[in-house]
């Protein structure tokens, strides 16, 4: 095989209560990433097509993840790496982690797949630590693992692969500002009060035994985040008014999609998810501001291969 071509799907992390630790892949929105073996060992990037990227190696989230591949795992011919980038930067919903995860992917099943789904996250944690300043795993393990996630540690990398209740659907909102995780991290608090604490570890635990059982209740109690959100609220335009209007829809919980400004909501079905939609969509429209709606089953699988060849 010499080249592959898949899909790196966006997602979602925090998931509200889950700051850092806990994601979801998404669907339908992904960027096409076509990786190449080249004669001259090392990874360039070739073309981007749909955003203003960098080209240089050693700045690109994805050509840094397979250097820090082909670091531990030496090979005799290199690797281009061409994308057709769909997923905003700085939109929320994992744009430097579908590029970090899609280019170790290629690179490890052009290596003849040395490396597990789960250990080639550590290699794509370096893609994402230049692009938001800190390297943290929650929307990589979903995309190359699938459906929901939960790193219980960073450092050690250790993570969990959650099971979904078959039928969620994800509603997500990006009004189309850019909000760089970078600054978005920059504003946060290091400590928080005890108080806020027992609350997230409440919920978050919660989160986790619902999505075990298909709780639906106890997922919605569950949805909340008393630690980062009221920081970054402000941030978002009409966050609060969109928030209140897909829970007054149905949604069952709805909160900042991973930094910001893409707002998500998770429903019961794809009638409630399309009417939640359509009622934050209303928010924007009023505010005249542009915007993307994206409905999404839960992604199982993750990164696709499209072709190989
Ligand atoms: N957990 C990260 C954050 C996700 O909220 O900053 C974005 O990279």
């Amino acid at each position: 095989m010499n080249q592959i071509e898949l899909f790196a799907p966006a997602s979602v992390a925090n998931v509200s209560c889950g700051f850092d630790v806990l994601g979801f892949c998404l669907d339908p929105i992904g960027d096409i990433m076509r990786i190449s073996k080249t004669t001259t060992p090392g990874v360039i990037i070739g073309k981007i097509a749909g955003q203003d990227l960098p080209t240089d190696p050693l700045k690109n989230v994805a050509s840094v993840a397979g250097l820090a591949l082909l670091k531990e795992h030496s090979s005799e011919f290199g690797f281009q790496i061409d994308i057709d980038k769909k997923i905003k930067p700085g939109s929320g919903i994992g744009s430097s982690a579908a590029s970090a995860a899609g280019a170790v992917f290629g690179i490890n099943e052009l290596l003849g797949a040395p490396y597990s789904k789960k250990e080639l996250i550590r290699f794509a944690m370096e893609g994402e630590a230049i692009a938001s300043g800190a390297a943290h795993a929650d929307n990589l393990a979903p995309v190359l693992l699938g459906g929901f996630t939960l790193v219980r540690s960073n450092k050690i990398l250790d993570v969990i692969k959650l099971p979904n209740p078959k039928e969620l659907v994800a509603t997500i909102i990006h009004p189309k500002i850019e909000l760089k995780t970078l600054h978005s991290r920059a504003i946060l608090k290091t400590t928080i009060p005890l108080n806020k604490a027992i609350e997230q570890w409440g919920n978050l635990g919660a989160l986790v035994s619902a999505l075990y059982t298909e709780d639906y209740e106890l997922l919605s109690r569950s949805i909340q985040d008393k630690v980062i959100e009221p920081y970054r609220a402000m941030l978002i335009p009409k966050f609060e008014e969109t928030r209140q209007a897909a829970l007054n829809a149905g949604a069952l919980g709805s909160g900042i999609s991973g930094s910001g400004p893409s707002i998500f909501a998770l429903s019961k079905g794809i009638q409630v998810a399309k009417k939640v939609g359509l009622e934050m969509e209303a928010i924007y429209k009023d505010l005249d501001l542009d915007y993307q709606l994206h409905l999404s089953k839960i992604n199982t699988e993750g990164i696709k291969v499209l072709n190989r060849s």
